[in-house]
């Protein structure tokens, strides 16, 4: 077996991303362009700017990480890319990028799950971290509690039944005024808020499913900031941050803490971009640690969007052989693959 490289190629949102990956998984490079700039004054991501913006950036990426990494297109062992979930538009311009790379190179071509790249950048980060574990996945699209009893094999066990934990956060940081993307000025600006000002619902189903939603809060607190204003009361931004995003991570812990409980699974893993909020992580270590389980999370560059985890799974892939043709397509709404036995 040589000592080669993956380069890993991530569009499926609005970061473009490219990196290198040598065989074993150590990172060589990441180099990440963020869109946020482009899409703040729209208040979210308009999937033909992202489009057009990967076109743009993603060239420029991929050399960049090739030349950060010391090598070129020749010491390449494969390729991955993100074939899905995510804006169409977006994923076509990484995916062909793939594709002719690798048939100019005669290169494999490792088509990535975006849902099982965030998973694994925490086997990334903890190489010594093995399955069965559960994974909270929560990101601009997904709400998923997934359970993984071995590598590569999943069972989702809940999922959220109106907004994603991302977009939630996005949406109530744009009623708020605080720009795009929400969550982290969200995380922020709680840092300085009253988590105890406003009670607001919790975002518990109580139906003895591990499913979420989030619709009923949202709703809840656009209509107390309404309600304040219309009675002429200042809005303490701080304290209303505060008070959703713990309304947020106190449904989240509990039906994290009851998974735990039932399925005897002592490992969760944090991940997708919401995985970086700081009130999340420690308020589900404290509740995990009191029941004798353990709470991994990825460093920040590796929660949110980017092009090392999916060179990491890809060399995964390469090493089990799973590796498909060039005419494979991009798919918006690609799920986890889920396994019978799981
Ligand atoms: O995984 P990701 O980068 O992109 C998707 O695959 O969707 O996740 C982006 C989401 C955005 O909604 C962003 O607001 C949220 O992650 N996010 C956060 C934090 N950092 C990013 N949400 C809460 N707290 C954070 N610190
Ligand atoms: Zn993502």
């Amino acid at each position: 077996m040589g000592t080669g490289f993956i380069l890993g190629i991530e569009t499926s949102c609005d970061e473009t991303s490219a990196a290198v990956v040598e065989r074993g998984g150590r990172m060589l490079s990441l180099v990440t362009s963020s869109q946020a700039r482009l899409h703040r004054k729209y208040g979210g991501v308009v999937p033909e700017v992202a489009g057009r913006a990967h076109l743009e950036a993603l060239l420029p990426a991929i050399r960049e990480a090739l030349s950060q990494a010391g090598i070129g297109y020749r010491d390449l062992e494969g390729v991955a890319v993100t074939r899905g979930p995510g804006l169409i538009g977006s994923l076509l311009v990484g995916l062909t990028a793939a594709k002719a790379i690798c048939f100019a190179l005669g290169l494999p071509l490792l088509a990535v799950n975006h849902l099982e790249a965030h998973i694994y950048a925490n086997f990334m980060h903890f190489p010594e971290l093995e399955p069965p574990l559960l994974s909270f996945v929560v990101s601009g699209g997904h709400t998923l509690l997934v359970h993984m009893p071995a590598h590569r094999r999943y069972r989702v066990l809940g999922e959220t039944l109106d907004d994603a934990a991302g977009e939630a956060y996005d949406k109530i940081a744009r009623f708020l005024g605080l720009g795009y993307p929400g969550g982290p000025e969200i995380d922020r600006l709680s840092g300085k808020g009253n988590p105890q000002a406003v009670p607001f619902p919790r975002a518990l189903l109580h139906d003895g499913t591990y499913n979420f939603s989030l619709s009923g809060l949202k709703t809840a607190v656009i209509n107390y900031v309404r309600r304040m204003r219309e009675e002429g009361k200042e809005v303490c931004v701080e304290d209303v941050a505060a008070s959703f995003q713990a309304a947020v991570v106190e449904a989240q812990v509990h039906t994290l803490v009851r998974a735990v409980e039932e399925t005897g699974v002592r490992k969760v893993a944090l991940a997708g971009g919401v995985a970086a909020n700081r009130y999340l992580r420690s308020k589900l270590g404290e509740a995990l640690g009191e029941k004798g389980a353990e709470l991994y999370y990825p460093p920040g560059y590796l929660c949110a969007d980017n092009a090392a985890m999916v060179a990491y799974l890809g060399w995964l892939m390469l090493e089990e052989g799973d590796v498909v043709p060039l005419d494979v397509d991009a798919a918006a709404s690609l799920p986890l693959p889920e396994t019978q036995e799981a």
